[in-house]
C-alpha cells in the first residue's frame, strides 16, 4: 500500500510542520549531524567546544523545548524522515535552525527561515534576532538580515548577532 509518506518520500516532497515529542530522537540526529559535520569551521573540531554544543542536544532536553509555551519548534520532513529543524521564540529570537548534511543546498532551511520568520509575526514580533554560526553567515545575510559585532557565544564559538526587520 501507497502511504502518504512512502508518496512525499517517493516524490521528495517536503513539508514544514509542528514538532512532535516523537520526532525528538530524529531532532537530534539532525543536530548532531549538522553541528559536527557542517559547522567545522565554527568549532574546529575542538573537543571542549563540540562538547559543549553537542551536550545539550538530547532526546529528554528536545522534548522540554518542544513542550515549551514560549517558543516554536518546526521540523522539515520527507515523508516519515526529519531532515531539518528550526526554533523561534515568541519574541521573535530564532534559536534553532539545522540542517541534515545530506539534504543541505535544497532550499529547506530557506523555506525553514520564512516559515520561522511567519510565526514571529503572527506572535506580534517586529523583528527576527538571531546568533549565526560563521557557517551560516553568507545565508542570513542574503536572506536580509544586519549583522552586528561577532562575539564568542555560549558554546565558546564566535558567533554573528543579527536581526531582521519583519
Ligand atoms: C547554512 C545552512 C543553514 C543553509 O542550509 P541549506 O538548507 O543548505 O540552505 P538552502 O538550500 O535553503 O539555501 C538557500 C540559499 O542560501 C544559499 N546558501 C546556503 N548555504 C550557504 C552558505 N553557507 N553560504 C552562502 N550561501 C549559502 C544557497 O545557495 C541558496 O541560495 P539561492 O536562494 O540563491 O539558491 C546549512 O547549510 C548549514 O550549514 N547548517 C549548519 C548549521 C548552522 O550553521 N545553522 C545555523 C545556526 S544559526
Amino acid at each position: 500500500m501507497c502511504t502518504k509518506q512512502a508518496v512525499s518520500r517517493m516524490f521528495g516532497l517536503m513539508e514544514i510542520r509542528d514538532a512532535k515529542l516523537e520526532d525528538a530522537t530524529a531532532i537530534c540526529e539532525v543536530l548532531r549531524q549538522s553541528v559536527t559535520n557542517l559547522c567545522i569551521g565554527d568549532h574546529k573540531n575542538d573537543p571542549a567546544i563540540l562538547g559543549a554544543w553537542l551536550g545539550n542536544k538530547t532526546p529528554e532536553t528536545l522534548k522540554s523545548w518542544i513542550e515549551d509555551s514560549s517558543s516554536q519548534m518546526l521540523v522539515a520532513t520527507e515523508g516519515d524522515e526529519v531532515l531539518a529543524v528550526g526554533a523561534i521564540m515568541d519574541a521573535g529570537e530564532i534559536t534553532l535552525n539545522y540542517v541534515l548534511p545530506s539534504a543541505r543546498m535544497r532550499g529547506i532551511s530557506k523555506k525553514m527561515v520564512m516559515a520561522l520568520e511567519a510565526r514571529a509575526k503572527e506572535r506580534g514580533a517586529k523583528t527576527c534576532t538571531l546568533n549565526s554560526t560563521g557557517t551560516a553567515r553568507r545565508f542570513y545575510l542574503a536572506m536580509g538580515y544586519a549583522e552586528q559585532e561577532p562575539k564568542t557565544g555560549m558554546f565558546g564559538a564566535i558567533v554573528y548577532p543579527m536581526l531582521k526587520t519583519l
